[in-house]
């Protein structure tokens, strides 16, 4: 592969960068639903406003910003051919409740001022890729699924892999995502609008904190992506019956929490007998919920990954087989309602090579860096049905994400930069 040096990229001007994604990520922190957290979900007013300010920033480094129809915040650096193809470079700007700052948001940001740095001011002083394709940044609205349970809404609008099921979804107040779609100023019947072709796009590009301890462990700063993991959602209904919690002897009771609990005790059995599966049950109600009442209705979430979708589908099996059973001996009935299933993502080699020359250039080591699987899902998962996909992974120390103690530092942030602009300009640098 060709080494292709961007001179300009000087370390002050790298540093710099990196603490206005800094200042940045804190900025967005202070734009939530919640007090004294973070809860910024799709199509809240929440998301209207990161937006604004992602445009703002997105116009300030040479973009062109504009709104899509699917909520998703863009910004545009075109090629001098306005009909060239382009390499997108984004993450998303929702989160889950009570979140951290950086999973998306850096990602975002620091895709700006990747632009910002690669820019070429031409002639008559308009700003312009220098590559033979224009650069595009996506600040996705909807990686999470925090609000309507199905992730990647915004992601897959542009891959074009829309389902008009989805528009019946509904928040926990029974908003669906029609009504919240017209409440945010949007228009579901121009959704295809949303959706690009293969042809338009060069490929996609993300860098995002590491959401587990690999990198943290081996003290190492950024991380190739080889793949992102396969996923299923489901949300879970347990039934049995209600009865007084002091009259009604043990054997005759069918408690659906406990149904409910013993299930999320055997996905973590059956998962942990797994390389690479992981299965969570991170919601969990009990109905009709009152303390001298023996809950005849439990629902629950589970969420199911895998690096291999037919291994994800096994172990989905294999765990409705132990549902039956639980659920049978306890007289209890169960059903499962899918609500999210997303295939395995494998990186492109050609965005792995660059993405790892990028790494080499900006730590200057003599070693191979790191390659991971990705066991979190990302916007890429979404766009790999209409481009090339490639990812970058920062050092999160101690892994933790998801939580509002998730970080990433300052000098990681500027390596990342660096090795993210040297990867695009490696694209740059691909005979086309
Ligand atoms: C998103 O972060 C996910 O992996 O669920
Ligand atoms: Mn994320
Ligand atoms: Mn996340």
């Amino acid at each position: 592969m060709t080494a292709t040096r961007l001179p300009e990229l000087s370390p002050e001007t790298i540093a710099s960068a990196a603490r206005r994604v800094m200042a940045r990520c804190d900025e967005l922190a202070r734009v939530t639903a919640d007090d004294g957290a973070i809860t910024r979900v799709h199509l809240s007013p929440e998301h209207a406003r990161v937006n604004r300010l992602a445009a703002e920033w997105m116009r300030e480094a040479g973009m062109t910003p504009r709104q899509d129809a699917a909520g998703n915040q863009l910004g545009l650096l075109p090629a001098d051919d306005p009909d060239a193809p382009v390499l997108m470079l984004g993450s998303h700007l929702d989160t889950v409740i009570d979140a951290g700052r950086f999973d998306g948001i850096l990602g975002v940001l620091m895709a700006i001022e990747v632009v910002r740095l690669l820019r070429r001011v031409d002639d008559e002083g308009r700003s312009r890729s220098p590559f033979p394709f224009g650069l595009e940044v996506a600040a996705f609205s909807d990686e999470e699924g925090a609000r309507f349970g199905k992730a990647l809404l915004g992601s897959s609008a542009m891959a074009g892999t829309w389902d008009d099921a989805w528009w019946e979804l509904s928040d926990a107040d029974g908003t669906t995502l029609r009504e919240a779609y017209r409440e945010f100023g949007l228009d579901p019947g121009r959704i295809g609008e949303a959706a690009r072709r293969p042809e338009q796009l060069v490929g996609y590009l993300e860098a995002h904190i590491e959401q587990g301890p690999e990198l943290d462990r081996r003290g190492e700063a950024l991380a190739v992506v080889s793949s992102i993991a396969s996923a299923r959602r489901f949300q879970l209904l347990v039934e049995g019956e209600a009865r007084h919690a002091g009259g009604t002897p043990y054997d005759m009771r069918r408690d659906a929490l406990l149904g409910a609990s013993e299930a999320a005790l055997a996905v973590e059995r059956i998962c942990r007998g797994e390389h690479h599966i992981i299965g969570t049950v991170g919601q969990l109600e009990a109905f009709p919920g009152a303390v001298n009442v023996v809950p005849g209705e439990a629902r629950f979430s589970l969420d199911l990954r895998g690096e291999f979708d037919a291994d994800r589908d096994r172990v989905w099996r294999a765990i409705s087989l132990e549902l039956d059973e639980i659920m049978g001996r306890r007289g209890l009935r169960w059903r499962a309602r899918e609500v999210h299933s997303a295939p395995a993502v494998f990186c492109a080699p050609l965005l792995q090579d660059v993405v790892r020359e990028g790494i080499r250039h900006s730590v200057g080591a003599a070693a191979e860096p790191a390659t991971l699987f990705s066991p979190a899902g990302h916007d890429g998962m979404a766009l790999g049905a209409v481009a090339p996909v490639g990812m970058l992974f920062l050092r999160n120390p101690d892994g933790i994400s998801h939580h509002p103690d998730e970080s990433v530092s300052g000098p990681d942030v500027a390596l990342g930069i660096r090795a993210l602009a040297e990867a695009v300009a490696h694209v740059g640098a691909e005979p086309r």
